[in-house]
């Protein structure tokens, strides 16, 4: 995969010279291009924004220097353009798990208020072109969110992490557990500071250990993720998951009503 990055801030990249994301690089599984903006400007100032149109506080940057410079990075080549903006759709698994699939992404980090809005009308007739938010927060820039980005859709490239099976039971990720987050992990020592691993986890009954799993994510979907906790669908859940979720107060749609 090919992931062209065009920022005022390049230095802000260098995380992805390390680990699983520096590793899938050397292999040349992923072809990271970070490019500086300014060097697409033509005055000694080097100058990429300017005031908004229909005033207000903050600067927008220009449109002819991103034209000039996605020009130049694109060629003749149609990449998925990401736009990193608190505004866009909301980043997600599934999101990142499209991405993963495309050959080619180009990422262009807005500072300040934005990017000229032009600019993506202009390009997106010719590419497809999504805004996106990692959250409903505000960064100082759009550099922190691709890093976000990257990593999420890096680490679900073939070959990328150690063990195929890590991403298939994320929490988010498509299959059984699906909606719900995941539970606590353990490892050796048995004990630590008088604190145990829980018995079921040694006892090597597998379907013990994949019941007291579900049990576990279900109980921090409740109490960390409310929200998601009512999104499940009743249909997915069985006899035990309704009365572990009883016992949490929580309210489901009765069996009779599912589906
Ligand atoms: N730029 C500033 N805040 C952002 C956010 N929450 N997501 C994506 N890009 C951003």
């Amino acid at each position: 995969m090919r992931l062209d990055i065009i920022s005022i801030f390049p230095e802000y990249f260098t995380p992805l010279d390390v680990s699983l994301i520096g590793k899938a690089r050397e292999r040349g599984t992923l072809d990271v291009r970070v490019h500086q903006l300014r060097d697409w400007t033509h005055d000694v100032h080097k100058t990429v924004d300017d005031t908004p149109y229909g005033g207000g506080p903050g600067m927008v940057m220009k449109p002819e220097v991103w034209g000039e410079a996605i020009d130049a990075v694109i060629g003749d080549g149609t990449p998925r353009m990401i736009v990193p903006t608190p505004s866009g759709r909301p980043f997600t698994q599934e999101l990142a798990q499209e991405l993963a699939e495309e050959p080619w992404l180009l990422f262009a980090c807005g500072r300040y208020e934005g990017i000229d809005a032009r600019v993506m009308a202009e390009y997106a007739t010719r590419l497809r072109v999504d805004e996106v938010s990692i959250g409903d927060y505000v960064l100082a820039g759009g550099e922190v969110a691709v890093l976000v980005m990257v990593e999420a859709i890096g680490r679900l490239l073939p070959g990328v992490l150690g063990n195929a099976q890590s991403a298939v039971d994320d929490s988010f990720a498509p299959g059984s557990m699906r909606n719900l987050v995941e539970g606590p992990v353990y490892t050796k020592p048995p004990v630590w500071r008088g604190h145990e691993v829980p018995a079921v986890l040694m006892s090597g009954h597998h379907g013990k250990v994949a019941r007291w799993r579900r049990d576990e994510a279900l109980r921090r979907t409740v109490q960390n993720r409310p929200e998601l906790a009512a999104a499940l669908d009743p249909g997915t859940l069985d006899k035990h998951d309704r009365k572990l979720l009883e016992e949490l107060s929580f309210r489901v749609e009765p069996e009779d009503m599912a589906n």
